[in-house]
């Protein structure tokens, strides 16, 4: 690996079996976030993989600028370092990606940190974004470091998430557990894939809506490096269900004190994908949350993916 940050840019040689690559980057934010700029005519599935894996594992978030990346390039190379992709939920697939490539349609308002799928026992390991248009203003992607965030929490707060689990109730309709299981999955199919996993209650009504707890800590150790992270999704579900009815895995309040304390250590380190077209940034799950500012351009196109890394 040779550095030159003479110039202000980081150049990582990786021989590869084949070709001789340079990786041209740089810091991307204060977190330790890494850009990789594309500085002549190489592709994208040709970046050395084995590179970009240490790149992730030490930084976290890693963003493509200047592969001109859409949905069907963001698969391929996502394909490198997954072994398996999870259904979003809530958004329209992308024909021709085998369910493996969704179109971010919901909303247009401001999302709260979470980590992806982390109020679920299906919580992949990255999340992958691309962008064909951003909007006009506003809707870029925030980003939180969970281990940064754990720090700015503080002794007492630190204390109080080590000692107590969230508690996460939801309700799917039958066509929306179908989206995550797939069109023709049963109610004997959900029995199979939430029977005797950790943390999981569940009741299935007559109507086939599956309502669901689940029970998970608020700091988990991060897949690479093994350290705490505040890494969850304890803001977008306080929002978005119960509030402040919501309450620990012992039934005591999450109050809005607590919340505003914990947004408060959000505010400062929140991290910010200022979009162009043909982005594509790649998020590490284990211990990154993200969110959204809100816009109202109805043009501004991004597309995830939610896959199990192979490293
Ligand atoms: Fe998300």
């Amino acid at each position: 690996m040779n550095v030159r940050p003479d110039i202000g840019w980081t150049y990582l040689i990786a021989l590869t079996e084949i070709t001789t690559m340079t990786l041209v980057t740089k810091p991307l934010d204060s977190s330790g976030g890494i850009l990789v700029h594309r500085h002549s005519d190489e592709e994208l599935l040709e970046l050395p993989v084995e590179t970009i894996k240490d790149l992730m594992k030490s930084a976290g978030v890693v963003m493509f600028r200047g592969f001109d990346v859409g949905p069907d390039a963001m698969k391929q190379f996502a394909n490198q370092y997954s072994y398996k992709f999870n259904r979003d939920r809530l958004r329209p697939t992308v024909e021709g990606s085998g369910g493996h490539v969704q179109m971010v349609t919901e909303g247009t308002g401001y999302v709260d940190p979470h980590c992806e799928q982390a109020n679920s026992p299906f919580r992949p390991d990255a999340i992958w974004f691309s962008c064909t248009k951003p909007a006009a203003e506003g809707g870029e992607t925030l980003y939180w470091d969970g281990v940064r965030l754990w720090e700015e929490l503080g002794t007492e707060l630190q204390d109080l998430f080590r000692d107590k689990k969230l508690r996460f109730f939801q309700c799917y309709s039958k066509d929306k557990w179908q989206l995550f299981l797939g069109h023709d999955a049963t109610v004997e199919d959900i029995r199979k894939t939430l029977d005797n996993l950790e943390g999981v209650s569940y009741f299935l009504n007559a109507d086939e809506a599956l309502y669901l707890e689940y029970v998970c800590p608020a700091v988990v150790r991060t897949r690479y490096g093994n350290v705490e992270a505040f890494a969850n999704s304890l803001m977008s579900e306080w929002t978005n269900t119960l509030g402040d009815l919501m309450t620990f895995d012992d039934g005591t309040p999450i109050s809005k004190e607590i919340v505003s304390q914990v947004k408060a250590a959000l505010d400062r380190c929140t991290e910010t994908v200022d979009w162009k077209p043909g982005d594509l940034v790649f998020i590490d799950n284990s211990r990154f949350l993200h969110g959204r500012n809100g816009f109202t351009d109805p043009s501004r196109k991004i597309f995830s993916s939610l896959s199990f890394l192979n490293f």
